[in-house]
């Protein structure tokens, strides 16, 4: 299996399934079931639970279960097997240990949070950020963008995402109305190895796409899962784009500190006229290796934030307190301990030992650029499929791994037979695509 036929073949059961299952069918079924004295679904669900693979377990949900093979290494889902820095967990002790700090904070979040903010990106994005109206912290980047979707879109918009993409954009954008637009990024190479450079937007084909109801437009770099750090041209012309079809621009940086081989990380947001119309997501998690804290923040102009504070605060009110003020710590710190520049050495370190083992074992994958996903082509499924099955059903009955399975894509059925036969879990690509995936 070649990078590109990987984009050819692989199709949507999952999408396919869940739209064939009407609201109204829904609701035959029950009177049925109440009268044959089922009463275990009594009440129609919402429809936006039926679009956007929201029903489906989502990759966490059921990679946690398939890592349960004691001695499985698990790859598949930011659980680095490192804490996060002891000067940041140690300011969140601290954190505890104050009665303020366990208090609700204001939903714009924690001002010690806000201002170190502004005190560390001020540079990178070349202005001064207003604490009140320019700055919000999230849950997460995850919440941070779906209180966006919610903000901005209206039944039927479209949302632009690159394929492959992190898999919680769809549901995210279905559940609030919004209809995913799906453009591939193509890996133009004939090599074995491309690097994540060679994967390439057609940006005709981005034209093409584009209808009257287009919204939005969804940027990841650094790229999660192929790796990309986009190039300056790359961006001047997204952000033509954007401006001639006045798009919102989602810029998913929370990987910004991670890109590797001397990239340079660009900010959408700094090219003329972007700053109006971007907002910039950013995760704890993926800086300080604290992906459990739940801590993001988003940057953009008061046009963006403030209304997205609207939403995140009737979805989450506020964000936790004592883990606000060690990301704080973290981003005060940082820059006296060097401690960017080390991590993101330790990772390319660490990137370089995988690639290496790679290598020898004859498996053929994308080098990334930044990120710390590496996109791998295996096929495991056709030799092992049966007794994998049959020994996953026996272990854990109370999972259901041969409907996920039937219920997924092939490169579901690969990834758990890798895990279980070989000890080693990823993510499926199938989980983090639309339709050519
Ligand atoms: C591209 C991308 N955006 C956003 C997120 C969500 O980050 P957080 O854990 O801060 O919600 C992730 C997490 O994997 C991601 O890969």
């Amino acid at each position: 299996m070649t990078l590109p036929s990987v984009f050819r073949t692989r199709l949507t059961h999952l999408t396919a399934f869940f739209r064939s299952t009407g609201q109204r069918a829904m609701s035959s079924t029950t009177v049925q079931k109440t009268m044959n004295g089922d009463r275990s679904n009594l009440i129609p669900l919402s429809s936006r639970l039926r679009e956007g693979r929201a029903l489906a377990l989502d990759v966490w949900s059921i990679y946690n279960a398939a890592n349960l093979p004691a001695d499985c290494i698990n790859l598949g889902q930011g659980y680095m097997n490192f804490p996060p820095p002891k000067w940041v967990t140690d300011a969140a002790d601290e954190a505890l240990k104050t009665t303020p700090a366990n208090h609700y904070s204001h939903p714009k979040g924690r001002i010690r949070l806000r201002q170190a903010i502004k005190n560390f990106y001020e540079a990178s994005f070349n202005r001064s950020l207003d604490i009140e109206t320019e700055i919000l912290v999230t849950s997460g980047a995850n919440e941070g963008q779906y209180s966006v979707f919610t903000a901005f879109l209206e039944q039927g918009d479209e949302v632009i995402m690159f394929e492959p993409f992190f898999d919680q954009y769809l549901p995210s954008v279905t559940f609030n109305g919004g209809k995913p637009v799906y453009v591939p990024l193509h890996p133009h190479t004939e090599g074995d190895n491309p690097t994540s450079n060679d994967w390439k937007i057609d940006f005709d084909e981005l034209r093409r796409a584009i209808t009257p109801r287009a919204k939005m437009i969804i940027l990841n770099t650094p790229h999660n899962p192929v790796g990309k750090v986009f190039r300056k041209d790359e961006l001047e012309q997204l952000a033509a784009i954007a401006e001639e079809f006045n798009l919102l621009v989602m810029a998913d940086e929370v990987y910004d500190c991670l890109v590797y081989d001397g990239q340079e990380h660009i900010r959408i947001a700094n090219l003329p006229g972007m700053w109006d119309r971007t907002v910039t997501v950013f995760s704890a998690g993926k800086a300080f290796a604290a992906t459990g804290w739940r801590i993001g923040w988003l940057v953009g102009p008061p046009s963006i934030i403030q209304p997205t504070l609207a939403a995140t605060t009737r979805i989450v009110f506020c964000t936790n307190s004592p883990l606000q003020e060690a990301a704080a710590a973290g981003l005060e710190e940082a820059q006296e301990r060097g401690f960017f520049a080390v991590q993101n050495q330790e990772y390319q370190d660490r990137r370089d030992v995988l690639l290496r083992a790679f290598d020898q074992i004859g498996l053929k994958y994308t080098q990334p650029e930044g990120s710390y996903f590496i996109l791998l082509v295996h096929r495991f499924q056709k030799m092992l499929r049966l007794p994998t099955l049959t020994h996953w059903c026996r272990m854990y009955p109370e999972f259901n791994f041969q409907k996920i399975i039937l219920s997924r894509r092939v490169s579901t059925d690969e990834v758990v037979t890798s895990t279980n036969e070989i000890g080693v879990s990823s993510i499926p690509v199938s989980e983090v695509g639309g339709v050519s995936i």
